[in-house]
């Protein structure tokens, strides 16, 4: 059975004064979970939140949360993340030098672990820790901020891990994020991903977060492959 199609908001665009309405407004508008994009300025040039920050927004809904580690090292906050309500741990493969633990300590956690890859990193640097994660990101800009411009060049790569699992008996999520919108989210779908993360996208469209959802869901639904059709 295909993945399901699903819809994440990253909350960088969003108003962090109001981050509790906020992450309320996204549940109302359909989005399947909500991203989290931890960034420690070391590992991208960029500081955003910690566990706590999450923490403190995760009574307001009951949508689940993933947190994109963009950080360097992250083992030691692993467990942190955990107990702020993330379901999913997204450990980049470029973050730490031992991938295979630092994935297999985010199951031990009781989480779901996810692999990111960044624009330069090649889908080998990942293929001997497949087995341990329910989730690859593709990463479709390089990591660290909103707003950039998609890297459809990553369709190759997004392609490419749906070719190695398949052939491996995987069957992870195939998550994209950066400069996904309704211009772009198709190359993606049609590609394999199933999971679309958008940020700008959401925050611009005019006639709100409810519409901008459902049009990034339908213009995916309608381009991805009849095999993977939900
Ligand atoms: C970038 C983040 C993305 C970003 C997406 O490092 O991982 O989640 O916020 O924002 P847009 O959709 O505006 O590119």
């Amino acid at each position: 059975m295909a993945r399901a199609l699903q819809i994440v908001p990253s909350v960088l665009p969003a108003d962090f004064a109001r981050l509790g309405e906020e992450v309320v407004a996204l549940e109302a508008a359909g989005v399947d979970r909500i991203q989290w994009d931890v960034m420690d300025g070391r590992f991208v040039p960029n500081l955003t939140f910690g566990p706590d920050v999450i923490a403190a927004v995760r009574p307001h809904v009951t949508v689940p949360f993933e947190a994109h580690l963009m950080v360097e090292e992250p083992d030691a906050m692993l467990p942190r993340y955990v107990e702020a309500g993330c379901e999913i741990l997204i450990v980049h493969a470029e973050s730490t030098r031992h991938l295979h633990r630092s994935l297999g300590r985010v199951a031990e956690l009781g989480a779901r672990a996810g692999v990111a890859l960044s624009p330069a990193t090649p889908v080998a640097a990942v293929r001997h820790v497949l087995d341990l994660v329910d989730l690859v990101l593709v990463m479709t800009v390089n990591p660290g901020f909103g707003g950039q411009p998609y890297l459809a060049s990553m369709e190759a790569k997004v392609a490419e891990v749906a070719a190695l699992v398949g052939e491996l008996g995987l069957d992870p999520d195939l998550e994209v994020d950066g400069g996904i919108g309704p211009d772009t989210v198709a190359g993606a779908a049609r590609a394999g991903a199933n999971v679309l993360v958008a940020g700008s996208a959401l925050y611009r469209d005019p006639e709100g977060l409810g519409h901008a959802v459902a049009l990034l869901r339908e213009r995916a639904a309608a381009a991805r492959p009849a095999r993977t059709a939900a």
